[in-house]
């Protein structure tokens, strides 16, 4: 069966899904979007997601007159179009089509895309084994909390990570870790204390890092939302990436750099195990 996608109020063929040449998502990565998990036909953390799309679309101005329930209603449509009852959503909303042009057109409408996927089942032993990662100097714009489809700088760097051999990339900003390039970034310091950059301008506030936030401190771990330097990143007990598609990531080398003893730790897996119980 061909999958299913969604294109301005139209269930279609996924062969059949197309947007305007001259969308300002494709000309101008003008858009935001999100990428929410169903697990057993329930959507995790819907409230947060579309909360956090109803902010990044205010942000950049984009006129949007549907409500969350609209887009709920949309994405449960599609999974079970698509006979999902796992999965994860990619929902895209750009400000709409008209002829090229810098100041943000005000009579035009959004093009609303979305597209679901099965998950990806991780297995155990590259889970224990953890992601090899590099540092790199972050490079994107200074409004990462907008999630915005302007991700070249992120595919690019991550791009270079993956051609020398290694999973993915973490972002250091004049000497402190922001974050992974599609995922937040947390380590555990030799006291145990779990620690993730607080949620400014430089990351994305993930709503898996929030949400595993709540779960840590709920379970006596320690945890701290403060800046930290590439020194304690790479002096960390533990290291983990965290993403709606990545879960809990735990990280064994930074820069070569073997983290704790090499593999997943304690706390990542404890919370790892934590978060699979709650999205059961
Ligand atoms: N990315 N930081 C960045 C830059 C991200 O792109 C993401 C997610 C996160 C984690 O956010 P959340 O926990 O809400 O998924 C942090 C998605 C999964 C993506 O682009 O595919």
């Amino acid at each position: 069966m061909e999958r299913v996608s969604f294109v301005n109020g139209k269930f279609l063929p996924h062969s059949q899904c197309f947007v305007h040449i001259e969308d300002r998502g494709f000309q101008l990565a003008d858009g935001v979007y999100e990428v929410i998990l169903l697990k057993n036909n329930k959507l995790i953390d819907i409230d947060w997601h579309l909360q956090r799309l109803f902010r990044s679309l205010a942000e950049l101005e984009i006129k949007f007159e549907q409500n969350k329930t609209y887009l709920e209603q949309i994405i449960l449509e599609l999974f079970a179009k698509n006979n999902l009852t796992d999965g994860s959503v990619y929902l895209q909303i750009t400000r709409g089509a008209t002829n090229r042009q810098q100041i943000f057109p005000t009579n035009i409408s959004p093009t609303i895309t979305a597209t679901v996927s099965p998950l990806k089942i991780i297995n155990q032993q590259d889970l224990e084994n953890g992601l090899s990662v590099q540092t790199h100097q972050d490079i994107r714009w200074q409004r990462c909390d907008i999630k915005s489809t302007s991700l070249l700088a992120s595919c690019w760097i991550r791009q270079k990570a993956v051609s020398a051999g290694d999973d993915d990339t973490i972002l250091i900003r004049d000497g402190f870790v922001t974050e992974a390039t599609f995922a937040n970034v947390f380590i555990v310091d030799k006291n145990g204390t779990l620690i993730t950059r607080n949620a400014d301008n430089f990351i994305l506030q993930g709503i898996t890092r929030n949400r595993l936030i709540e779960l840590a401190k709920n379970n006596g771990i320690a945890v701290l939302e403060k800046k930290f330097t590439v020194e304690e990143l790479l002096q960390a007990r533990e290291v983990f990436l965290s993403s709606t598609t990545l879960l809990v990531r735990p990280v064994s080398k930074v820069d070569r750099q073997i983290i704790g003893n090499g593999k997943a730790g304690e706390i990542s897996k404890k919370l790892s195990g934590l978060y699979n119980n709650f999205i059961h």
